[in-house]
């Protein structure tokens, strides 16, 4: 497999690599060898070939393939099956499918790009090449049905912290799921599930985060990892980072409950304390975000004093 002899390239110590021992190394015919270099050159990896002297690997292509986002991966299960795509109509989509034929917990579907990526109410989701990671993970939690917006807002905990562990900028949530750099989204969770009225199935956080997005594709002034930082990120480490607190976080709420999630939520939630107009629908409610109840519920006490509980809405500061 051509994953096989890029992993040894880049745990070679040595500069050059014969194709012998390449071939020896991973019980491989040279032929084989050969056509997985020419494979690995066609996936955009920049590969020498010196007579006498063997192969040297002179750069990956800035992309989300899986033996890259896999390489030194620090999940046990997220992540551990990868489907890649270079163009899909939305990950949501491909997860589903896989969620449908039984795909494990934790196997990932990521894009370069999407040609209908959605979000939240009927948005959509743009998603130009190589600017940012579009993924969908399938998640298969034993919690009741009514617990899955806790899943939504554990994902806004962890990108949340992931951004503030790259960059140093703290992001806030603005509730349920957007993600927020000094009032300028960043990133965007959407969760789909398959489940009777007893029993999830399975469930898709996706997720899409601007990476390496400028001025040209941004649009409602969001913003991106490479604007707020002035210099552009590799998404295999920026996706490798989120996967890592995605599934610390996941495996805190399945055994430790959402107690210690809720608190970090409350405090990087930019709408707690503060007056806000819930959209829901054609719905407007108008009052203060008073607090994040135990089921993930947004309480907004209205100026009458009454307290109202929100699962799904749009939060306007
Ligand atoms: C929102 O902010 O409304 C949610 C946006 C979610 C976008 C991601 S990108 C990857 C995945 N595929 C989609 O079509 N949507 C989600």
């Amino acid at each position: 497999m051509p994953s096989r002899v890029i992993h040894f390239l880049k745990t070679s110590n040595a500069d050059y690599v014969s194709g012998e021992d390449i071939s020896r190394r991973l019980n491989m015919s040279r032929a084989a060898v050969w056509k997985h270099i020419k494979q690995l050159r066609a996936q955009g990896y920049g590969i020498e070939a010196v007579p006498c002297l063997g192969y040297k690997l002179d750069h990956v292509p800035d992309k989300l393939l899986p033996q890259e986002v896999k390489f030194q991966l620090k999940t046990r299960d997220f992540g551990v099956h990868i489907f890649h795509y270079e163009s899909i109509d939305s990950t949501m989509n491909q997860a589903f499918k896989l969620g449908l034929q039984g795909a494990e917990e934790g196997t990932l579907v990521v894009a370069e790009s999407q040609t209908q990526g959605r979000g939240r109410q009927g948005r959509s989701w743009v998603s130009p090449s190589g600017e940012g990671v579009y993924m969908s993970l399938v998640l298969r939690p034993s919690l009741p049905v009514v617990d899955m917006p806790k899943i939504t807002l554990m994902a806004a905990v962890s990108i949340s912290q992931m951004v503030e562990a790259l960059t140093g900028h703290v992001p806030h949530i603005k509730w349920p799921n957007d993600i927020l750099v000094e009032g300028s989204k960043i990133s965007g969770i959407l969760t789909e599930m398959h489940a009777e009225m007893d029993r999830v199935h399975f469930l898709i956080l996706g997720i899409g985060l601007n990476v390496n997005s400028g001025p040209a594709t941004l649009i409602d002034s969001a913003t991106s990892l490479q604007m707020m930082t002035g210099q552009q990120h590799s998404r295999v480490l920026v996706l490798q980072r989120l996967l890592v607190q995605l599934e610390k976080n996941y495996h805190e709420l399945l055994h430790k409950g959402f107690a210690s999630l809720r608190n970090e939520w409350c405090q990087r939630s930019s709408v707690l304390k503060q007056k806000v107009r819930l959209k829901d629908g054609d719905r407007l409610i108008e009052g203060v975000a008073v607090d994040l109840a135990e089921d993930g519920g947004l309480l907004i006490q209205q100026r009458d004093g009454q307290v109202v509980k929100k699962m799904s809405g749009d939060v306007l500061l």
